[in-house]
């Protein structure tokens, strides 16, 4: 048994937590989310887990494959209510979660209230045999649970006025526009050129067109809709491996960049800076978006430790690669809480190749820094062209993603 006011008090240290970190941020939680989150009781969807763990900002991972890597969670509660708030659910919504925790779903039953409908679907039985449990344990046993490849959808109980996607994605298949209705929302975490971004949807007639975008990190899809990013190896001593990881045709495998990291290190600085606390994905955004040869280093702690690489996030920094040589951006301390973006380089053309990242450091400063990021517009495969808005175009199987910045 629980202590009551133990467990009250710790849910409530934690949706106070998350309404400060979002309002911090500038995109305060609406008063309807916050209001789910006060009334489902995180701790329902975990049994087992301490109270400590079931009402702290993070994931509670559920299940682990043979490897380790988690594929099932309970997701970050600021994650959540950031999703709910693009989500935009209204009173009588009928609604599609794919990629099912139980404790999601409860929130979007609140959301929805008795007039509206969730049907929550996974493709793992343990987690939807899990969701059911806890769902009709904790009182929300008119949520629908279906076990199926989410990449389907489940079109028995649509069309949806919302669908959320919460599993990291790739593309976008048929199914997710065919259920949605015709003034519906899309919430789906979408990975481009390797960068993930809980991209807000509506559709525009064949077309989906972005609302909001945010950072967040998701198990990756399994089953039909799975797609795996490339790795290039740079340096393969055990413990100590660094690698680049590439989501990008234009990229090819480089037998050469084995070599690179055996040159010295060029390095030049931008006089670009940030603070310790402030977010600077959007920068990603433009690199990815700038760079046709844009990938991203990834490196052990070990070898960053070692001294090997020293990237700015070793589980994903921005780089470009070509003929032999590879650039990764890198920070350096300039003031008590100010930091100057740089970049450092190996390789035959490593001069070349960090003026060119360095550069565009500079563009996004001087032009895109502080101001809207780009629009997101999803067409169907097979859309012409002349038919897109222009900006850059990243294919999938069955859509094309144009990118544009205004
Ligand atoms: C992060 S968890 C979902 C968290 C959940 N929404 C919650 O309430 O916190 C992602 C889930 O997606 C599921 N998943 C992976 N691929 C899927 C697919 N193709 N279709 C449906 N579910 C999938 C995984 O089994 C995993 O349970």
């Amino acid at each position: 048994m629980h202590d009551v006011d133990e467990q009250e008090r710790l849910h409530e240290l934690m949706v106070y937590g998350i309404v400060r970190g979002r309002a911090r941020l500038g995109v305060p939680v609406s008063p309807e989310v916050e209001d789910a989150l006060r009334r489902v009781k995180r701790h329902l969807f975990v049994p087992g887990a301490p109270l400590e763990e079931a009402y702290a900002d993070d994931a509670v991972v559920t299940k682990r494959d043979a490897d380790g890597l988690a594929t099932s969670s309970v997701s970050q509660p600021t994650i959540i209510a950031m999703m709910l708030d693009q989500l935009q659910v209204r009173p009588g919504d009928r609604i599609l979660e794919i990629g099912s925790g139980g404790y999601n779903a409860a929130l979007l039953r609140e959301l929805t209230g008795p007039s509206g409908l969730v049907v929550t679907m996974d493709i793992d039985r343990d987690v939807t045999d899990r969701a059911s449990a806890t769902l009709a344990a904790a009182g929300y046993d008119d949520v629908r649970v279906v076990w199926s490849d989410g990449e389907f959808g489940t079109a028995e109980c649509g069309p949806y006025d919302r669908i959320i996607v919460t599993v990291g994605a790739a593309d976008i298949p048929p199914a997710w526009t065919e259920q949605l209705m015709a003034d519906g929302r899309l919430v789906v975490p979408l990975r481009l050129r390797g960068l993930t971004r809980s991209l807000a949807l509506h559709r525009v007639g064949e077309r989906l067109v972005s609302k909001s975008y945010e950072v967040c990190g998701f198990v990756p899809m399994q089953g039909a809709g799975s797609s795996q990013q490339r790795q290039i190896v740079l340096h393969a001593e055990p413990g100590r491996e660094v690698a680049l990881r590439v989501d990008n045709p234009v990229l090819h495998f480089d037998p050469a960049l084995d070599q690179a990291l055996t040159m010295p290190r060029a390095e030049t600085w931008t006089g670009v800076s940030v603070r310790s606390m402030e977010p600077f994905d959007d920068l990603d955004l433009w690199l990815a978006y700038a760079l046709p040869e844009f990938s991203l280093l990834t490196a052990t702690k070990a070898a960053v430790d070692a001294g090997v690489v020293a990237p700015t996030w070793r589980l994903g920094t921005p780089a470009i690669a070509s003929a032999g040589t590879f650039a990764y951006r890198t920070l350096r301390k300039v003031g008590d809480d100010q930091h100057e973006f740089g970049v450092y380089a190996h390789g035959p053309d490593a001069d070349a190749l960090a003026a060119r990242l360095a550069e565009q450091i500079r563009v996004w400063h001087d032009g895109h820094r502080g101001k809207p990021g780009p629009t997101f517009t999803i067409h169907p495969a097979g859309t012409p062209d002349d038919r897109l808005d222009g900006g850059l175009v990243i294919d999938r199987d069955h859509r094309r993603v144009s990118v544009s910045w205004r």
